[in-house]
């Protein structure tokens, strides 16, 4: 049996930033509410297309490992906020960096979407089906925000990240992994107004709104990633004190503060860069991953725990042993075309048409 050891990383993020003192510009908020509730200080808005996005972390990923983009031989896209329905964004993105011998697969299954990326495509390496898989994780949720709610819209920012995975005779990469779904809570996280099922509801249709259940969330996050937390290091028979760090799901300090607790994890162990993006959902695991090892926090054959969750409630969790290497073998050039807006700018015409709308209400 192959292995599918993580050769190559990227990232890309937007450079436009939204502060919680911006939020405060034109909702009922305050950095004092969502810095204690969350953690975060500031977000990123972007300015072009997701794929754009995903397209530079994909060509960071590819050049941190020394592949050509024809090398790869499946890329596995994991995102709710896709350039359009049709055709699908991972297609958009094998076109841009010339994967000439792919095939390509969008995976949306909300913030583990790219932990279920890695999940199948280490699946997929594992049976010989696949050699070389470029795994994305990303969103584009601050177009598909209502800013008019202020429960939810202070949590999430705009973000992309990549790996390669290849093919390794080693017990390397994703060694253990456990995902699932909570099928009882469909609607504690639920983007409404988008989709076949509201098409027939002319007046909000094209009007993305959020059912959005957080206290629930909390609660649940926790409780199921600490299950697949310690259901992974039960597969491989280590124990939390055995993990070198923890890379986890950004959604909010304050769940991370609570699962550390609960499994055991000292939180100087854990990557944590909530405060800088918000909640990325499928983007936060790949650019938590890429600035963990920029930042030298990630050493040769260290041992490395992900666990997520997202709206389904789908949840996860994966253990990886890391190679050797823990630099880019090259590195890309590849960047955003530059941004001449602040993110308030950029959402603009987005908060007038919500205000706008509840001025109708
Ligand atoms: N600014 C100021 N006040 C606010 C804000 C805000 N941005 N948002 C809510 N409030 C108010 C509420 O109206 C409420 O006021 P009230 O008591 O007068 O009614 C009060 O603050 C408390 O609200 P709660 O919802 O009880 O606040 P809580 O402490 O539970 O924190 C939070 C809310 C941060 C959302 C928390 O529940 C949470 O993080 N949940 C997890 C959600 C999550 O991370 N989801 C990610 C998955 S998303 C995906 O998969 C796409």
């Amino acid at each position: 049996m192959h292995y599918a050891q993580i050769t190559g990383w990227g990232k890309c993020v937007p450079p436009a930033v939204l502060s919680n003192a911006d939020l405060a510009t034109f909702m009922e908020t305050s950095d004092e509410w969502i810095s204690s509730r969350t953690g975060i200080k500031e977000r990123r808005i972007c300015h072009v297309n997701f794929s754009d996005m995903a397209i530079v972390a994909a060509q960071h990923a590819l050049a941190a490992a020394d592949l050509d983009a024809s090398e790869i031989d499946l890329i596995l896209l994991g995102s709710l906020t896709m350039d359009s329905l049709c055709p699908n964004t991972a297609s958009i993105v094998q076109n841009a960096i010339g994967a000439t011998n792919a095939a390509s697969i969008d995976i949306n299954s909300a913030c583990t979407g790219f932990l279920y990326g890695v999940h199948i495509g280490s699946s997929l390496i594992q049976t010989g089906a696949h050699r070389k898989i470029l795994v994305i994780g990303g969103e584009f949720i601050s177009h598909y925000m209502n800013w008019a709610r202020r429960d939810v819209a202070v949590l999430f920012g705009d973000a992309c990240g990549a790996v390669v995975l290849e093919a390794s005779e080693e017990k390397l990469g994703l060694i253990a992994s456990r995902i699932g779904c909570e099928m009882d809570t469909t609607s504690a996280i639920q983007i409404t107004n988008l989709g076949s099922a509201y098409s027939r509801l002319t007046e909000d249709f094209l009007y993305p709104d959020w059912n959005f259940e957080g206290q629930e969330v909390f609660k649940r996050a926790i409780k199921a990633m600490a299950f697949a937390c310690e259901d992974v290091l039960r597969q491989e028979g280590i124990s939390i004190e055995d993990v070198n760090i923890m890379v986890p799901h950004q959604a909010n300090q304050r769940i991370l503060d609570a699962l550390a607790k609960r499994i055991g994890m000292p939180r100087d162990k854990i990557m944590v860069n909530v405060h800088k993006y918000g909640n990325t959902s499928a983007g936060t695991i790949p650019v938590a991953l890429a600035e963990a090892l920029e930042e030298k926090r990630i050493k040769p054959g260290d041992y490395v725990l992900m666990a997520t969750f997202g709206a389904g409630l789908t949840w996860g969790a994966g253990l990886v042993k890391w190679g050797e290497r823990v630099t880019p073998l090259r590195v890309s050039d590849a960047d955003l075309p530059p941004c001449n807006q602040t993110g308030l700018e950029i959402l603009a015409p987005h908060i007038a048409r919500y205000k706008a709308k509840a001025a109708t209400e």
